[in-house]
């Protein structure tokens, strides 16, 4: 019997085994990349503006994606509290997204415009000062450091790559709200969590 060669082969039973499961793979991944619903923006969607754009290089570098998500999922529990569940035409221009697996914070996906400007600086300031049983680290050095603004420009290029429509003057003007050397870490970060999630409104 033919088949004896591949049950006495182990290398060439295991070479089958792969390519049989990556046709299971490529059945499930390849239609997610032509479903309309999972790679068309949503109405609205823009690229990030300079200043949300570098508030989220911040976010990532101090790693707040590490303790939130960004990820409201279609359960009751969770759109009650959170508002409409996340939907992948937001998540287009993500790069990378920022989803995370690790809950010790509340999910951040809709929490734009949650709260005043104010509540997120004294929250970043010292968490304790507005949730005084929160154990979230306090991030001080964001009211003394200036945004340069120098990568800017270079990043949106970046990102263009990859897909997210920056226009030629975007990338031009991408330093021009750092040029007078004002805009604090805080400013650029405060005005990333205040945009995220307003495109779907929210629920309460
Ligand atoms: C060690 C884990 C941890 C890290 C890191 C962390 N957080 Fe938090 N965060 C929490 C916890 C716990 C809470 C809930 C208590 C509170 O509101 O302070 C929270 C609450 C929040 C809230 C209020 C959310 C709501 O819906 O009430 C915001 C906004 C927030 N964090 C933003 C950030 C940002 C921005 C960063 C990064 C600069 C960050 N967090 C880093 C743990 C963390």
């Amino acid at each position: 019997m033919k088949h004896d060669i591949v049950e006495k082969n182990v290398g060439l039973m295991i070479v089958l085994v792969l390519v049989a499961m990556s046709f299971g793979g490529l059945a499930q991944i390849l239609p997610l990349f032509f479903i309309k619903s999972t790679t068309t923006p949503i109405e609205g969607l823009k690229p990030l503006p300079a200043l949300v754009l570098e508030g989220r290089d911040i976010y990532i570098r101090e790693g707040c994606h590490v303790c939130h998500t960004q990820m409201v999922r279609p359960f009751r529990s969770e759109t009650e509290r959170y508002g409409h569940y996340t939907v992948a035409g937001e998540q287009v221009y993500e790069h990378p997204f920022l989803w995370g697996s690790k809950r010790t914070g509340p999910d951040l996906a809709r929490v734009g415009e949650r709260y005043s400007d104010e509540w997120h600086r004294a929250h970043l300031y010292n968490p304790r000062d507005v949730v005084p049983v929160s154990n979230m680290p306090a991030f001080p050095w964001l009211f003394h450091n200036i945004v340069s603004g120098e990568d800017t420009a270079a990043k949106m290029t970046a990102l263009r790559k990859v897909g997210v429509p920056y226009t030629d003057s975007d990338i031009a003007k991408a330093a021009e709200p750092f040029a007078e050397g004002k805009v604090k870490e805080v400013d650029a970060l405060v005005a990333y969590l205040q945009q995220l999630g307003t495109l779907i409104k929210q629920k309460r």
